[in-house]
């Protein structure tokens, strides 16, 4: 055993094999585009690595402390590595258009879009292939060896992150307590009074707004009626399933409400990890988006609105996914309801001793 041969350094070092060369007139920038695709391929792989490790402790029974926390190190792993994949196209963007030019041609009609792994980890996080942009009427797999599109639809067939962690965060038990002494306790009535007394003050800073014209004043009390609306469906599961059927929301009511109880009593030390895990999932959702956009910016810099090799419309294409492909876009929606720290209803002194660690000799 050696560094070179443990590596299998002959292989990888030997796999940069540029079209141009092979025709006769290396393109130097062909190398670049080369090892910079392998890069992200090898760092693909990494993702799926970790995410197949997160879907196997999620998909088990049950989930204890030490189980969840491994879980919050593999996604804050792939936060980390996705930051390394937006700021890889600083490097390829040092290529200018003209360079690229040279040795385009030669690849038609091979492009990104046929990356097998890509299309596994949008899968495996829960890009639903009804939620895809299509192209040139075809589906997005319909161009890959058919290995890879079995491989995909096996992964479509089982359970995603995002369905995976929407069960664990169903089975949380804080947002509906029942107690020994005293009344069960109900979260969602506690926030929906406190959040009635804010929204109930917005009302009449707006009322009593004289700068607002009648159309503004009606405008923005519309909106807070909405939001209240949208808030009131959070906790009823027939106003949420009517939503949901309008795609306004991804994953169940249950898992909604508990993953607000968290963003709102994430200092409690029993909710600080399933915070992490909710932010670390967020993070990914936020950084994928940021590279499609970041993806598609580069293409327009390379291609100007040329169509993609692989077909596509290419910049119109790519920056509507960034918009179109997201996973965790409910997480992001809790926000329109939460309250400011200092408005938050109090937790009862049993639950939250309940949700403390306590260390015994
Ligand atoms: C000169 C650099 C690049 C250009 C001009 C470019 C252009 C494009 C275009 C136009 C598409 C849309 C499909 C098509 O019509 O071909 C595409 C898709 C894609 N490219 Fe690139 N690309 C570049 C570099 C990269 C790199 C370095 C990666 C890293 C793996 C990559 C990964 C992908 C992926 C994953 C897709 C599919 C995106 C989706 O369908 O959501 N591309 N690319």
């Amino acid at each position: 055993m050696d560094y070179s041969s443990y590596l299998d350094l002959p292989r990888l070092l030997g796999a940069q094999n540029p079209v141009s060369r092979a025709r006769g007139a290396e393109a130097h920038d062909e190398h670049l585009f080369i090892v910079i695709h392998q890069a992200y391929e090898l760092w693909f792989k990494q993702i799926l690595h970790e995410l197949g490790s997160v879907a196997r402790i999620f998909g088990g029974r049950a989930l204890d402390e030490s189980d969840l926390s491994q879980a919050v190190n593999a996604a804050e792993r792939c936060v980390k590595i996705q930051h390394l994949l937006v700021s890889q196209i600083d490097v390829l963007e040092t290529m200018t258009p003209m360079d690229f030019l040279e040795f385009r041609d030669l690849l038609v009609p091979a492009s990104g879009f046929q990356s097998a792994q890509f299309r596994m980890i949008e899968t495996r996080l829960g890009l639903k292939r009804a939620q895809r942009l299509g192209f040139d009427g075809g589906a997005f797999d319909d161009d890959l060896p058919a290995d890879d599109r079995a491989a995909i639809r096996a992964l479509e067939a089982m359970p995603s992150l995002r369905d995976e962690v929407g069960e664990w965060l169903a089975r949380m038990p804080f947002a509906e307590v029942t107690r020994k002494d005293g009344p069960a306790y109900d979260f969602s009535a506690a926030y929906t009074a406190a959040l009635d007394r804010i929204l109930s003050e917005d009302m009449v800073r707006i009322a009593g707004n004289a700068r607002l014209t009648e159309a503004q004043r009606e405008a923005q009390t519309g909106a807070l009626t909405a939001s209240h609306r949208r808030l009131d469906a959070l906790f009823d599961d027939a106003a949420f399933a009517a939503q949901a059927a309008n795609g306004a929301w991804g994953m169940p009511r249950a898992a909604l409400e508990a993953a607000l109880f968290i963003f709102l009593y994430r200092d409690e030390p029993a909710l600080q990890l399933p915070f992490r895990m909710l932010r670390a999932l967020m993070d990914m959702d936020e950084l994928w988006a940021l590279w499609r956009l970041r993806h598609a910016l580069m293409a327009e810099r390379m291609i100007g609105r040329r169509t993609g090799t692989g077909g596509s419309s290419g910049y119109g294409y790519l920056r509507a996914t960034a918009e179109q492909h997201r996973i965790f876009g409910d997480l992001f929606a809790l926000a329109t309801f939460m309250i400011p720290r200092s408005a938050l209803p109090p937790l009862p002194g049993d639950i939250r001793r309940s949700m403390r660690f306590r260390y015994e000799r």
